[in-house]
């Protein structure tokens, strides 16, 4: 039930900080990684040599933020695919392949059909799946459930945050195994995991209000892009699919890098674009290049919105505004920067009178192919 909320899809962003630390829970003992479902599944894991991602939507954006902490924590090279895409060109799998799904309702067909495939062709499976004894679970070798709750809006939003701690925690238990990770690396970023439903309480509690808002403000926005780069890339392209499932507008993501080879040339003068800034304390090299991404768009009239850190002083005077995030580590700033878009989306959503928790022509479970 909504309990007191407007609508399931308000009540779960709400949930997205028990939906990380619920997913966490029984899994941490003295900054150990501890996964009881992986038990016995050193010897798969100490084999593997190369990791496939595959999902579909918003479970595909988390599969690409948990790309990069996965190679780092386990030193194994990963690639992430559209799980529809993945068995129409005779993939190059094998015994030494592990394929990690990843399914909110683990019912996806496209997913489904993608999970079988490999298993079919010698690949080793990995669910990533927040449905107890769901189909794609039952169909892979090695589960990692994660605790969001029920979801039942349909757009994803608690299930996403709970996807990448999931797949966190999966990592650094592989990296210890396999010792591609020391004990003492793992618990920091395990105390870090540990942190951010805090710091996500935080974001709603001090931005929601503000930033419902300020979408009220574009309710006639017709377009609005995305900009991230590194680990905010997927999270600028999971800020587009957001408003276009919930608000019908035109979005779309980037890669900050990309700009100059082809979508500067949308830039117009009032155009909103979202950007999000890396922290300047991980890699000031890249916090530079961001900002001067910003400049670059906002010399061509864009109208910026950066979504930054927490006493990141740099981005104040280039943005038309700033929705601030509290300070996280290298990899645990995507968990915070999705809260600010999904709120966003959800609010020009409203304002446009639509119904959020049923957007047209979409169903929660796609189970067709
Ligand atoms: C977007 C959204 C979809 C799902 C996708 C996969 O907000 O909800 O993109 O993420 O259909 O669904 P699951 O995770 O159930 O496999």
């Amino acid at each position: 039930e909504k309990g007191g909320w407007s609508s399931f899809m308000a009540k779960e962003i709400s949930e997205e900080p028990e939906a990380v630390a619920n997913t966490l829970r029984g899994r941490v003992r003295d900054g150990e990684v501890v996964i009881p479902e992986l038990d016995g599944l050193d010897e798969l894991f100490a084999g593997v040599s190369r990791i496939i991602v595959i999902a579909c939507g918003t479970a595909a954006y988390a599969g690409q933020v948990g790309k990069y902490a996965i190679e780092q924590w386990t030193r194994i090279p990963v690639d992430v695919e559209l799980a529809h895409e993945f068995r129409y060109r005779d993939p190059v799998i094998g015994p030494d392949t592990l394929v990690v799904s990843i399914s909110q309702s683990g019912e996806t067909m496209d997913t489904l059909m993608a999970v079988k495939y490999a298993r079919e062709h010698g690949a080793k499976t990995l669910s990533v799946c927040n449905t107890q004894g769901a189909t794609i679970p039952r169909e892979s070798d090695a589960i990692v459930y994660t605790h969001a709750g029920p979801e039942v809006a349909v757009a994803s939003t608690k299930a996403f945050v709970a996807q990448i701690t999931a797949l966190y925690l999966m990592a650094l238990h592989i990296g210890r195994v396999r010792g591609a990770i020391s004990a003492a690396d793992a618990a920091d970023h395990v105390r870090e995991l540990e942190a951010v439903p805090g710091k996500i309480a935080q974001i709603l509690e001090r931005e929601q209000a503000h930033i419902e808002q300020f979408a009220g403000w574009m309710a006639d926005t017709r377009s609005v892009l995305f900009l991230g780069r590194h680990v905010g890339f997927p999270i600028a392209l999971e800020g587009a699919l957001k408003l276009k499932e919930l608000a019908y507008i035109h979005a779309e993501g980037f890669a900050a890098g990309e700009l100059k080879h082809g979508p500067i040339a949308l830039i117009e003068p009032g155009q909103p674009v979202f950007v999000v800034v890396p922290s300047p304390r991980k890699s000031s090299e890249m916090h530079k290049k961001v900002i001067s991404s910003i400049e670059e768009i906002r010399a061509r009239g864009a109208r910026v919105i950066a979504i930054a850190e927490e006493g990141d002083a740099a981005v104040l005077p280039k943005a038309d505004e700033v929705l601030r995030i509290p300070l996280a580590g290298p990899f645990f700033e995507p968990l915070l920067a999705v809260v600010p878009l999904h709120i966003f989306a959800m609010g020009l959503a409203t304002a446009k009178g639509l119904d959020v928790d049923q957007p047209r022509n979409l169903a929660k479970s796609v189970t067709v192919e």
